[in-house]
């Protein structure tokens, strides 16, 4: 049989794009073994051809044009390393319309965009592969979707983003605030210039979304998702964390509400028990806990960024488009990439009513007679039921604290006008911080 020469386009060639032509060169020899085909990358669009690159290509390789890839019929797999919107949205959609398997590490775009991107392959006769788009190196889109195929997922946790993870790992190790450690992680290149994507919960979010996608077959709007990131965190709380036995944590939730099986997903900071496995994932690591009704919890850590960890990601589903190239009839697609509702109707989103867990809650008070009364009380109206209080002084005249509340189990939705209220009241100095106590199994 005559070996097959698999074509390939790039689409970015920054951190990731280089990452994954070096390690497709390095490798030729052992991939043409394994594949019995050759995979050649023969075109790389960039937006400066003149830029200094850490790896090297031909010229000839280089175009600033990545509608000219999308658009060749001689390629078979596009790459999609650019990020961004406008532009990557063009060339995704034209690259699957025109029948191509386009790899993307772009979870951004998936997020806004899944719903159409997925739309447009199944229209052109195109395939999606984003292993890279969640948690880096971590294999999780392939756990889901074909080693845990059988299963219904009751729940999803995950420490989705290194930034923040290393940022609250510092914050717990060296007592440092969340400022002086934010200035420190853009020296060392792990934060971005502008760090609000990260801090904020938004690139955490986009990966949730991409999940609950995968494991439930629905894109959630961004809207309906919870999101608060880690910028509030304080040296309470961390204090509070480690006296109690926890670690603050920035976990995303995707869970199936028991009761009537409503979709509910989130990204907050979460008091989470160090007896469970997500509450010891340390620095700029990634981890994903999986429950899955027949196989029970399956956990997954590694690294969820970085060019060689997202390279591999890229490459694994090169591999796999190239198998598909290399064996498929032609009108078959990828087994279980197109996530169909695996309970057949469109599955209902959770209101905050329906949603319960333990609630730790911060106030900075005006130290006066009076204060706690007010507070339990608007708690009580609520139907919010205190767990545990402590004070702590804040200032040398002792005329402000810090109260910490913690809850016994209510809804989000009570937390939610219980802080509101709280928040109104004149000896309450600032925004209260409200996160979740985390039961996880
Ligand atoms: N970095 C990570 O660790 C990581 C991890 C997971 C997922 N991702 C995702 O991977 C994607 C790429 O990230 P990255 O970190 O590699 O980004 P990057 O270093 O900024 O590289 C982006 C590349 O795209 C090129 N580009 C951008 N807009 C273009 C346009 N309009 N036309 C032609 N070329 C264009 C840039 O060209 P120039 O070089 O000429 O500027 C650059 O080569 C993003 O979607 C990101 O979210 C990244």
């Amino acid at each position: 049989m005559k070996e097959k020469n698999i074509k390939i386009g790039l689409c970015g060639f920054g951190v990731v794009g280089q990452g994954v032509y070096s390690q497709l060169s390095g490798k030729k020899a052992y991939l043409q073994e394994q594949l019995g085909a050759n995979l050649e990358v023969v075109r790389i669009a960039v937006r400066d051809l003149n830029k200094t690159r850490d790896v090297s290509v031909g010229s000839s390789l280089l175009t600033t044009d990545p509608m000219a890839i999308a658009n060749d019929p001689t390629i078979d797999i596009l790459c999609e390393l650019m990020g961004g919107q406008g532009v990557a949205l063009e060339v995704t959609l034209a690259a699957l319309r025109s029948g191509k398997v386009l790899v993307t590490a772009n979870k951004a775009l998936l997020c806004d965009h899944g719903a159409e991107i997925f739309a447009a392959a199944a229209e052109g006769g195109g395939h999606v592969l984003f292993e890279a788009s969640v948690a880096g190196g971590i294999p999780v889109i392939k756990a889901i979707n074909e080693g845990l195929i059988i299963n219904n997922f009751s729940s999803i946790y995950g420490i989705l983003n290194g930034t923040c993870n290393y940022i609250l790992t510092r914050m717990t190790n060296e007592g440092l605030s969340y400022q002086e450690i934010l200035s420190q992680a853009k020296t060392l290149g792990y934060a971005e210039a502008d760090e609000s994507l990260d801090v904020d919960g938004i690139d955490a979010t986009h990966k949730a979304v991409i999940l609950a996608y995968l494991a439930h077959g629905r894109w959630v709007p961004f809207e309906n998702v919870l999101v608060q990131g880690v910028t509030a965190v304080t040296q309470d709380d961390i204090a509070f964390a480690k006296e109690n036995g926890y670690a603050i944590k920035l976990i995303a939730v995707i869970d199936r509400i028991q009761d009537n099986g409503k979709l509910y997903v989130s990204v907050l900071p979460t008091l989470v028990s160090k007896k469970y496995s997500l509450g010891t994932v340390d620095g700029v690591f990634n981890a994903i806990s999986i429950h899955g009704d027949v196989v029970g919890e399956t956990v997954y850590i590694g690294p969820g960024a970085g060019r060689n960890a997202t390279s591999s990601a890229v490459i694994a589903d090169v591999v796999d488009a190239s198998k598909h190239l290399i064996y498929r009839c032609s009108e078959t697609r990828f087994p279980f990439l197109d996530p169909a509702p695996r309970n057949g109707a469109e599955v209902e989103l959770a209101e905050p009513a329906e949603i319960h867990s333990r609630y730790y809650v911060r106030l900075l008070v005006m130290d006066q007679p009076g204060v706690m009364a007010e507070i339990a009380s608007i708690l009580a109206s609520h139907e919010v039921s205190l767990a545990s209080v402590s004070q702590k002084e804040v200032n040398e005249d002792a005329a402000k604290a810090s109260l910490i509340i913690t809850t016994h189990m209510t809804t989000e939705q009570a937390i939610f006008d219980a802080v509101v209220d709280l928040e109104a009241l004149a000896s309450v100095e600032e925004k209260p911080f409200c996160m979740p106590i985390g039961a996880f199994k």
